[in-house]
């Protein structure tokens, strides 16, 4: 099969923000082929196609149509929605790389696994099925670049803060005094697409992504202050009242399970993390807190004049 550049994207159609919807369009305006691999035919597929992708329909779970959607690719950016078939999918999308034969695979995974081995898992059925997909990806012996980001800005604070800053101007999470350091998926993305735009250099390694900051909520929420030109506070809310709001929003058991165990991960101290990826691969710092509420601050109730 000869090498046309073409890179599969999978979860490729997301929020907006999402990892694969803005790796597509990173390699798009790199002038890359790139096949975006979504899950249904809908608007997202439609904008998609619009903006240069090749779109291909399928489930990740299904062997047939990583097959289809694989074959005539040399490279591959694997993610998707945190779900209970997630490790399914990645062994489905091993067994199928190393029959299609390709020159570079990025996994996401989660910077958790970093802290993990046999003896020291976590209760996230989430990040015991990244650990797991590690390990079968170097078993695999694929050509793997692995991606490990802490809790992202764009999917935990925006969607889990937002609404409360805008309403009460406050920061309710269950984080007690631990310090976290979130990254924005614009930088994952960033550091995914300048790996696949030129794998060899990367091959092997391990890309641990943070933000440039280490702080607890307190500092977290002085930033959206500094950002928003008003008081933000933070109020550590009890777990049981978020478990509770989390499923009243109709979460899914699953991810609610793993959301409480990064509380729980992050009243421990385990997210205070700093990581030097988004430089290391892209040449470029990764945004603060501040820059990131800044951009999106209509969403967190807008900056006040
Ligand atoms: N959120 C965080 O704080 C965080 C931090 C570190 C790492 N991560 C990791 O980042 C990844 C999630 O990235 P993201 O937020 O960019 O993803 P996402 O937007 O939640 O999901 C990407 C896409 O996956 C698709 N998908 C789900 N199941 C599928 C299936 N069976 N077949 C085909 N497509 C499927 C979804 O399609 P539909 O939209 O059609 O359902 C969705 O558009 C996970 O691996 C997570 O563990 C997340």
């Amino acid at each position: 099969m000869g090498d046309n550049g073409l890179i599969l994207v999978t979860g490729a159609a997301g929020q907006l923000g999402a990892v694969g919807r803005t790796v597509t369009g990173l390699l798009l305006d790199r002038g890359l082929p790139v096949r975006a691999m979504v899950r249904r035919e809908d608007d997202r597929a439609a904008t998609l196609r619009a903006a240069g992708a090749e779109v291909v329909v399928g489930n990740l779970l299904e062997p047939a149509d990583v097959y289809r959607a694989l074959s005539g690719c040399r490279r591959v950016y694997f993610g998707m929605s945190v779900s209970t078939g997630y490790l399914e999918a990645s062994v489905t999308m091993a067994a199928v790389a190393r029959e299609v034969g390709v020159d570079a695979l990025v996994n996401m995974s989660q910077m958790t696994v970093s802290q993990m081995s046999i003896h020291n898992t976590t209760p996230s059925p989430q990040q015991r099925q990244h650990w797991l997909s590690e390990q079968a990806l170097a078993w695999s012996g694929l050509p793997v670049v692995t991606i490990r980001p802490t809790v992202f800005l764009e999917g935990f604070f925006l969607p889990l803060t937002g609404p409360s800053v805008r309403d009460r101007g406050r920061i309710e999470l269950p984080f007690g005094q631990g310090k976290t350091s979130p990254v924005s998926t614009a930088d994952v993305a960033r550091v995914i697409a300048a790996i696949l735009s030129d794998p060899p250099p990367h091959l092997g390694r391990v890309y641990e992504l943070t933000g440039p900051r280490s702080q607890d909520i307190h500092g977290v929420a002085q930033e959206y202050s500094d950002a928003l030109n008003r008081e933000i506070t933070y109020s550590d809310i009890v777990p049981e009242d978020w478990e509770r709001d989390l499923k009243k929003a109709g979460l899914p058991e699953y991810l609610v399970k793993h959301l409480l165990t990064m509380a729980e991960l992050n009243r421990a101290g385990r997210y205070d993390r700093m990581a030097n990826g988004v430089e290391r691969a892209t040449g470029r710092p990764a945004m603060s807190v501040r820059e990131f509420v800044s951009l999106h601050a209509g969403q967190f109730g807008g900056r006040r004049s």
